[in-house]
This record gives C-alpha cells, structure tokens and sequence, in this order.
C-alpha cells in the first residue's frame, strides 16, 4: 500500500493521511466496539482493527464465526458506530464532485421486496434516488440483462430460485452505480453448484466495474478467488491477523483453484485461520 495508516488519534489527521491526493479509500483506526450483553455484560467484539480499504480493489475478509466480521463491515458502511477509534466510512468521503461515496449492501438473505416484480425490485434505489421513470426502467432492464434475468421482469422475488434472487439482489446493488459494495456472505445460502456461477458473474460484474468491495465470507476458495486481498480475522475479539496480497491474473475463473499457486495460497490462509477457529470453538 503506498501510504501509512496515521499514528494519531485524531480522526481529521487520519482522514487527511488516507485521502490524500483525492484517493477514495475507505478504512478504520484504532476501532473497537463493545456490546452491552443481555445480563449486563460487555462483548468486545473489534479491538484495535486497523484497515485500509484503497479505492477500486476487492477485499475478502475471513475469521471464525463471531469475531466480529459482519460488525466490522457494519461500522465501515456507517450501519453501526465504533465505541473508540476513527472510522472512516462513505459519508465521510467528499468525491472530486463534491458528493459523498455511494454505498450498496449484499446480504445472504437478499433483502429483496416480495411485493415488488424482479424490475421494481432493481428499480427501487433509483426512485429513492430521485431518477426519472423511463431512465430508471431502462436502467434496471439493462442490470437485469447483465445478471441474466431478461425475461423475468415482471417475475416476483418467491417465483425466482436462489441463485436467480441473488442476481437479481446483485442487479439491485450494482444499478445505482455505488462507489463502494459492501456484501456480507452474499453467497453463503445457495447450493454449492450455483455459488460457483455466482462467483464468476461477481469476478466479472467487478472487473468490468471495478468498485471498492468489502466481501465477508466463510469460503477460502471465494476469498482468495475474488479478492485483491484477504484479511484474515482471530477469534473474537477481532483483529486483523493477517492481510494477504492476493498476485493471481486477472481475468478470474474458477478454473484457477485447482492451479499450483491457487492451492499455496489456500494452505497459507488456512494456516493462519485454523488456529482462531479452534479458539472461538472453544470459547463457544
Ligand atoms: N447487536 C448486537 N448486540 C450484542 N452483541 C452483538 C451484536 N451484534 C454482534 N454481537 C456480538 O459481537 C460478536 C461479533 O459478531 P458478528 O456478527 O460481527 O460476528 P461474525 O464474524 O460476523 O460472525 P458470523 O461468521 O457467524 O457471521 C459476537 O459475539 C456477537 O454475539
Ligand atoms: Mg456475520
């Protein structure tokens, strides 16, 4: 990375350390966050998570279950807020155009509206936003071609398979043309087949985008398969662990987990992960 994480605690220092030279990163310093339990105790959740996330690059965040991935990526797109530290999230980025970073959110549970057609479905952040009927019409038809739904516009979100709402929630993320993508185990609820599709329409949804992305998964396989880099998280209370440049050509398919340097790759992660898994199972 070509620039240093700022030593002070001072938000404004660091937000003019990161931004520098109008680059639009997203990050955290120094963050932690604390939850109030139900019977009065406290979780910490994050303790001093250090993170840069550089403009245009793909980033996979991986960690047992419960150190504090999903938070993390919460507190970076501004859903939650840290208890200490900076962060230094979309609405705190002033673009060249003078406008904050856009976000858009990818969740498991597609966050799809039942009662809207697939078209409404992917239209509905641009009305919000204010976009005239036609464009936003001609918008989401052109996203719903590009994910493979053509034909299913006025199809509702029940009639459609898993794999198929989670193009069309991929549809819906990308159409508002956001500078940032947050996705939080988009993949994790469909069948291992139709994930390894999915993937290929992520790799090429972003290589031709090239957006920010904050990916959390489970799967070493997608994270290193996706990302420019994987963080790697410890058990809870999460840190960053390690954070691995991932030097694979692009473009991306599938193909390449089976190659001899996908596979290091993969022993590397698992290396450093299989020890803070063994730790949250046994704190569980
Ligand atoms: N709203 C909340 N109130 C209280 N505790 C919370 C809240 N949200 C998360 N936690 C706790 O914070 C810790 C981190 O949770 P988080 O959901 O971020 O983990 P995760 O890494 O995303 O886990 P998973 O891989 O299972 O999704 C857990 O111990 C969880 O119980
Ligand atoms: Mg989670």
């Amino acid at each position: 990375m070509g620039f240093q994480l700022a030593r002070s605690d001072n938000k404004s220092e660091f937000v003019s350390n990161l931004n520098k030279e109008t680059a639009n990163h997203i990050g955290a310093q120094k963050l932690s966050k604390v939850f109030l339990g139900g019977g009065g105790e406290n979780v910490l959740a994050l303790s001093d998570v250090n993170l840069v996330i550089e403009e245009g690059t793909f980033v996979s965040l991986i960690g047992p279950s419960g150190c504090g991935k999903s938070t993390l990526l919460r507190i970076l797109g501004g859903l939650d807020t840290p208890s200490t530290g900076q962060v230094f999230g979309c609405s705190d980025v002033i673009t060249s155009s003078g406008r904050p970073l856009k976000s858009a959110f990818l969740f498991q549970e597609y966050g799809l509206f039942p009662w809207l057609s697939a078209i409404d479905n992917v239209a509905f952040g641009l009305k919000m936003a204010k976009v005239p009927k036609a464009e936003r019409i001609e918008r989401s038809r052109a996203w719903l071609s590009r994910v493979g739904l053509s034909g299913f516009e006025k199809t509702y979100p029940e009639q459609l398979s898993g794999g198929m709402r989670q193009r069309l929630s991929l549809a819906r993320a990308f159409v508002t043309e956001p500078d940032v993508v947050f996705m939080d185990e988009p993949l994790g609820a469909v069948d291992p087949q139709t994930r390894l599709l999915l993937q290929e329409d992520l790799i090429r949804l972003w290589e031709e985008t090239r957006k920010t992305v904050l990916l959390v998964t489970h799967s070493l396989d997608e994270a290193l398969l996706l990302g420019d880099r994987v963080v790697v998280m410890t058990a809870r209370p999460g840190r960053i662990k390690l954070d691995l440049k991932v030097d694979l050509p692009r473009p991306r398919n599938v193909a390449i987990t089976s190659e001899v340097g996908f596979s290091e790759l993969r022993t590397m992660l698992w290396d450093n992960l299989r020890d803070e898994v063994e730790q949250s199972l046994e704190f569980s």
